[in-house]
């Protein structure tokens, strides 16, 4: 994970570093550093948040237009004050700052200690520029060939920025695997993990390709290299970005915003997309691959976290509504096996970020193997949506929270979409059907709302159960992975220990755990084996476990049973993981905030996970 940025133009480079890394520190936030170009090589890093980092700097020694930043979160080496970025070489001159893992950093560490370099810290980035420095001294380089000839000897992901303090007018970056954008301002140059630092400046970006290497020079020339050394020609492109989507907008934490965010969002997500009137729904990356989808024999769904939880829940639509078999693989594993595709499979990948390195090596392997893969991602322009055939973007807006909410909604809508489309096209569902489904999914936005309104409610709610130690939800169908969704959104950010269980598998362990400590969480809106919800609900109250029920609208027999209910509006069953969810997140969230957790940055995560 990690974020970087860099900057060289004709302003003061500190401010911009330093706003550019509070943008970026969702993805990382155990460490910070800036190193500023002005004669010398200026760094300065330190343990913590960046406001950690500017209790540090010495204001007069950060005066420069050109430098660079980072936020850590930490792989090699514990989070404190040396092992921070930058990493500087051996004579001080050149300095590194990395997202990234070099898998072979102990075997370049061993050779680059033979030839006399010593180390300071325990991290693969310092060795990284030691080896650079190393090629650059002994062959006479220029910073830009001794970092390709470098990257050449390097087994891992990066994507890094080198300066060099004799020379303030160049910056050097390159990437493979961790995202690179280069952004092209009006007479400043900027480099950085994703486009939210450089939006400000410019909407002009060039995404780096894989083992890329980019020399950016003050008056705006730049060259783009591969590390065996062919220049490239890439296309500049547009973001469509603006910055009131990357602030809190007057709510409290970033995923407080996010979660009210949803009847926007989920809008956005089938905007263009359905017209119940009219009886239509298509995607337009479906579009040319129609007959693929309609003969593909399987289909794999591939992601992680919350993205699993929903392609779990399209696990369900898919067989249900398009009878095509349906598997559902944890990105990390799928891609440590040997996993059986043919040409009539198709692997769908789903990921917030686009970056998720687990999810892009499953796309890659599929790939290889000749698979036909479609996207569905948040982040335009990332590297997943960039590696596959085809794909959705769900259109959910700069998702900044480390908790994932509205991302997952929006991705349940496009895979909802998907399934209806695929269900109608196969005649599967019948005419009736598909437009009453298509009708529900285009009231989502409103019924969500209906939800939201009911905070003070749950708020509540969260008070009576805020200091548990432990905490369990149960679904059935579609909403057990709706379950599973909600335990994770517990303890990422309060830190209370949550299971997620199918609800009748409770009788079968989890049941020893209950008793009148223990709340239990159970998402009861089936109409489908509600008798069997309600009989789950009986075996924990006879247990003297505590029940949150989230019920339909009117469900009078579980509301005289659970100690709390939450009741939300009516929704055809396949459509309810949309709206049984927003409670639950809500749940989370006040729950942590009463805990006085850090909602945004909780401990150990960030956002976008680009090591394996
Ligand atoms: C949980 C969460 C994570 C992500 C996971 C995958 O709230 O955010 O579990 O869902 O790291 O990330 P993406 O979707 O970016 O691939």
């Amino acid at each position: 994970m990690c974020g970087i940025v860099a900057y060289v133009g004709s302003k003061e480079a500190y401010p911009i570093i330093i706003e550019g890394l509070k943008r970026l520190e969702y993805r990382g936030y155990d460490s910070a550093g800036v190193s500023i170009l002005n004669g010398t090589m200026n760094t300065f890093k330190c343990k913590g948040k960046v406001t950690d980092l500017e209790q540090v700097i010495v204001k007069e020694k950060i005066k420069g237009t050109a430098g660079m930043g980072h936020t850590r979160w930490a792989t090699h080496g514990v989070p404190n004050n040396i092992n921070a970025h930058p990493h500087l070489s051996g004579d001080g001159n050149l300095a590194i700052v990395h997202n990234g893992i070099i898998e072979n950093y102990g075997t370049l560490r061993t050779a680059l200690e033979k030839l006399g370099h010593s180390f300071v810290s325990d991290t693969d980035t310092e060795v990284l520029i030691h080896l650079i420095e190393e090629i650059r001294n002994t062959n006479d380089l220029s910073l830009e060939e001794a970092t390709r000839r470098a990257l050449q000897k390097v087994v891992g992901a990066y994507a890094i920025v080198v300066l060099d303090a004799n020379d303030p007018d160049k910056i050097v970056g390159a990437k493979k695997s961790s995202p690179l954008v280069f952004g092209l301002g009006d007479g400043e140059y900027f480099l950085a993990s994703d486009a939210s630092p450089i939006v400000k400046y410019t909407d002009k970006v060039i995404y780096l390709e894989d083992e890329e290497v980019i020399t950016i020079h003050r008056n705006g020339d730049y060259e783009i290299r591969t590390i065996e050394n062919e220049l490239t020609d890439p296309e500049v492109q547009q973001i469509d970005l603006n910055i009131e989507e990357l602030e809190k907008g007057g709510y409290e934490h970033y995923m407080l915003k996010e979660i009210y965010q949803q009847p926007q969002t989920i809008a956005e997500s089938m905007r263009g997309r359905l017209s119940a009137d009219e009886g239509w729904a298509k995607l337009g990356g479906m579009e040319q691959h129609l007959t693929r989808f309609k003969n593909a024999k399987r289909i794999i769904l591939t992601a992680c976290g919350t993205s699993w939880h929903a392609a779990m829940i399209a696990e369900y639509l898919f067989e249900e509504f398009a009878r095509i078999p349906t598997e559902v693989e944890y990105a990390s594993e799928f891609r440590y096996r040997n996993p059986i595709i043919t040409p009539d499979d198709v692997i769908i990948a789903l990921s917030q970020s686009g970056e998720t390195a687990d999810t892009l090596a499953a796309v890659k392997l599929a790939k290889s193997k000749g698979a036909f893969i479609y996207g569905i991602v948040n982040n335009v322009g990332s590297t997943i949506p960039r590696t596959t055939d085809s794909g959705s973007y769900i259109h959910a807006g700069p998702e900044i929270g480390v908790a994932s909410t509205k991302a997952f909604t929006s991705q349940l809508t496009v895979l909802t979409l998907m399934a209806i489309i695929l269900g109608h096209l196969k005649g599967k569902i019948s005419e009736g059907y598909y437009r009453q489904l298509l009708s529900e999914l285009e009231s989502v936005p409103s019924l969500v709302a209906k939800i939201l309104a009911k905070a003070d409610q749950i708020k509540y709610i969260a008070g009576e159960i805020r200091n548990t130690s432990n905490a369990l939800y149960l679904g059935r169908g579609y909403n057990f992975p709706v379950a599973l969704e909600g335990a994770l959104k517990l303890k990422e950010i309060s830190y209370i220990h949550a299971e997620g269980y199918p609800a009748a598998e409770m009788k079968h362990g989890p049941i020893a755990l209950i008793d009148m400590y223990m709340p239990v969480v159970v998402i009861a809106t089936n109409k489908s084996a509600h008798e069997k919800i309600v009989s789950n609900i009986q075996e924990v109250k006879a247990r003297k476990g505590i029940v949150v029920a989230i019920v339909t609208e009117g469900d009078t027999r579980i509301k005289e049973m659970a100690d709390f209910t939450i009741e939300i509006p009516y929704i055809e069953e396949p459509l309810s993981p949309l709206l049984s969810v927003i409670p639950l997140q809500l749940l989370s969230y006040y729950i942590a905030v009463m805990r006085g957790c850090n909602v945004d940055q909780p401990r150990n995560l960030a956002k976008s996970v680009t090591v394996e």
